[in-house]
């Protein structure tokens, strides 16, 4: 197979390059930038030396139809409106890691990102890229539109409890940390060191563009699921997010009982990792890897349940999961690329 990345000189791009040059179906993988095209790519990445040694290129869709089978975009919001019409197509496929293809409503896409959305026909193609959830889809489509961070973490926490209307709609509270990874290499004012080092802090207090997308996927679950409360936080660590959800019953059930329907749900899909009763992850569990853990209780004073989600945002939140749904539009194994273990420490 032959692979691209456009945005190959961001966090998102990194970890791809990381996983997709380690691939076994991967035979060549090329690498685009705006702004340092013509630039080795060792020498803007030490970490790379020696390793990733060829010369950044300039975008072409032309001869990227081409050259490559499957191409990745790891860029900001707006950009693969624009390229992703002229890339799909003609046997090459589009995974879209940015959220300019997710929402299946322009209108709301406009809403939230403030910009002009992609057009119908190139949303209508897109298939919603949550590996474990629509893997049919995925198999046949042509265009991904890969999910944002904190949707993956909290919607494969919600999952099986929304599918099963176990779940009181209005009662899903989101509250959602990531570490500073999340915002991509860019510093800005919040990410700071001198900010974030020792500091926790809310941000875009229901502002947040991931909302959107949870509801969306939740109300194709569930016809009955309309809002929920969805809170940021940005924690003083690289890498990481934990989704901690709380929700009401719609109708009484145990701690074990719960945990099996998660069992269940998720025995098929070796990336998804239930705690057995008592246990919860942390980000830690999950660091550098594809993997989701997932822990659970309910407290019987409250009636209410409580779900811990954990991902590694730039792995299973962006590239790890991008490359998993290549995996599974190429037919080749789920996990091929994708076994390295959790990095501990
Ligand atoms: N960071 C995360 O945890 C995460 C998780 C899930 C999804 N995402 C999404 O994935 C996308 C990439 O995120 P990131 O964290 O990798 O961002 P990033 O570190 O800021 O990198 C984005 C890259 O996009 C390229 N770029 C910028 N403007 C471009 C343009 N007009 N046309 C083509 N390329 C352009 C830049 O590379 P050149 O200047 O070399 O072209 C840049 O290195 C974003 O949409 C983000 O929302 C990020």
């Amino acid at each position: 197979m032959k692979a691209g990345i456009v945005g190959a000189t961001g966090y998102g791009g990194l970890e791809l390059i990381r996983l997709l040059s380690d691939h076994p179906e991967v035979e060549s993988l090329t690498l685009y930038s705006t702004s340092d095209a013509g630039k080795s790519f060792e020498n803007l990445y030490s970490h790379m030396n020696t390793v990733i040694t060829q010369k950044l290129e300039e975008i072409n869709p032309e001869s990227m139809q081409e050259r490559l089978d499957i191409v990745f975009l790891a860029t900001p919001p707006g950009v693969s409106r624009e390229l992703t019409p002229k890339l799909a197509g003609r046997g090459l496929k589009v995974i879209d890691l940015s959220g300019d293809l997710r929402l299946t409503d322009p209108q709301q896409y406009t809403e939230w990102y403030k910009q002009e959305a992609a057009s119908e026909e190139v949303l209508e193609r897109a298939v919603y890229g949550l590996s474990e959830w629509n893997q049919k889809k995925i198999k046949e489509a042509d265009i991904i539109a890969n999910p944002g961070c904190y949707p993956t973490a909290s919607l494969l926490g919600l999952g099986p409890i929304i599918q099963e209307r176990l779940a009181i709609p209005e009662t899903v509270v989101i509250d959602a940390k990531s570490g500073v990874s999340g915002a991509g290499k860019n510093p800005n004012p919040l990410t700071h060191f001198g900010h974030a080092q020792e500091n926790f802090q809310i941000y875009k207090v229901n502002q947040h563009k991931h909302i959107p997308e949870i509801e969306q996927q939740l109300k194709t679950w569930n016809d009955e699921m309309s809002t929920v409360t969805f809170s940021t936080h940005l924690v003083p660590m690289t890498r990481g997010i934990m989704a901690t959800i709380y929700l009401k019953l719609s109708e009484p059930q145990t701690t074990e009982q719960l945990l099996q329907l998660y069992e269940n749900y998720y025995s098929m899909h070796p990336f998804v990792r239930v705690r057995q009763e008592g246990q919860f992850p942390c980000t830690k569990h999950v660091y550098a890897s594809n993997y989701c853990d997932i822990g659970l209780t309910i407290d019987s004073r409250t009636n209410r349940v409580t779900i811990v989600s954990v991902i590694d945002n730039l792995m299973k939140g962006a590239a790890s999961q991008a490359v998993q749904n290549m995996n599974l539009q190429f037919g080749i194994e789920e996990t091929a690329g994708l076994q390295g273990l959790p990095l501990y420490p």
